[in-house]
């Protein structure tokens, strides 16, 4: 491996904001910081939001910087990456900031019922095969299982530059009737864009770049009603 990563890898663990659980800490089984996050890792009662596939984590940093009444925590399998988000939260003191190094299909494993706001989905991969359709992180699948660590009626918000993701979230959303606060399939085209929208993230840099158009979507989550996939096409 090459030396910066190790030396990333070994600072990673270092930082006081990153949690990185074996494998068998959570597999078919609750992690022990389930329920805590507040008291063990914040210290306050706020909101946390979620991050989930969060990279470099620059929506995690960039919200907590919007937010400093709220807590963020980034979620993602690649340590590598994670590193960047942590290391700018621990040099920029953001008390407000974790991340969590695990696979978003145990998620349940690490939150309780109702421990988590909101939840951000930033340019997760459009799995566009369409037998990888539940591998989609807005497929019924994931839904169901943000349903219950969700507050109810939670926000859930996707940005991406996939065209099939957007358009497949958008029929998840009418078949299952979610409540749709926010929808847009152009989201710099009409001039002024919120700053909480602004933040640009790795892979949003890499596809503007590239000409593509970044479409979003924010949507309720009901707690008590179970998911669905709509037919294929
Ligand atoms: C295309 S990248 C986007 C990263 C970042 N959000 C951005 O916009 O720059 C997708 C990220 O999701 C992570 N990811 C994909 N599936 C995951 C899973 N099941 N559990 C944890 N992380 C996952 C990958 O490791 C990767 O960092």
């Amino acid at each position: 491996m090459a030396k910066k990563k190790l030396q990333r890898f070994a600072q990673l663990a270092s930082f006081n904001n990153v949690f990185q659980p074996h494998f068998s800490e959570s597999f078919n089984k609750d992690h022990h910081l389930k329920g805590t996050w507040h008291k063990v890792v914040f210290y306050n009662d706020n909101p946390i939001t979620l991050e989930l596939g969060c990279g470099k984590g620059e929506y995690t940093t960039g919200l907590a910087r919007h937010f400093t009444d709220r807590n963020f925590i980034g979620v993602d399998i690649k340590g590598a990456r994670m590193w960047r988000g942590a290391k700018d939260a621990t040099d920029n003191h953001l008390g407000n900031v974790a991340f969590l190094r695990t696979n978003i299909e145990s998620i349940s494993s690490f939150f309780s019922e109702n421990e988590v706001d909101e939840i951000w989905l930033t340019f997760p991969d459009p799995q566009a095969e369409q037998r990888r359709t539940k591998k989609r992180l807005s497929s019924s699948v994931f839904l169901n299982k943000y349903r219950k660590i969700l507050k109810d009626n939670g926000f859930v918000h996707l940005k991406t530059d996939s065209t099939l993701l957007h358009e497949y979230t958008f029929k998840v959303i009418k078949h299952n009737q979610l409540e749709i606060i926010e929808c847009t399939a152009d989201l710099y085209s009409g001039g002024e864009t919120s700053a909480v929208l602004s933040i640009r993230t790795h892979y949003e840099n890499i596809f503007l770049n590239e000409g593509k158009k970044i479409t979003y979507l924010k949507f309720r989550l009901p707690k008590n009603k179970e998911i669905t996939e709509p037919e294929n096409d």
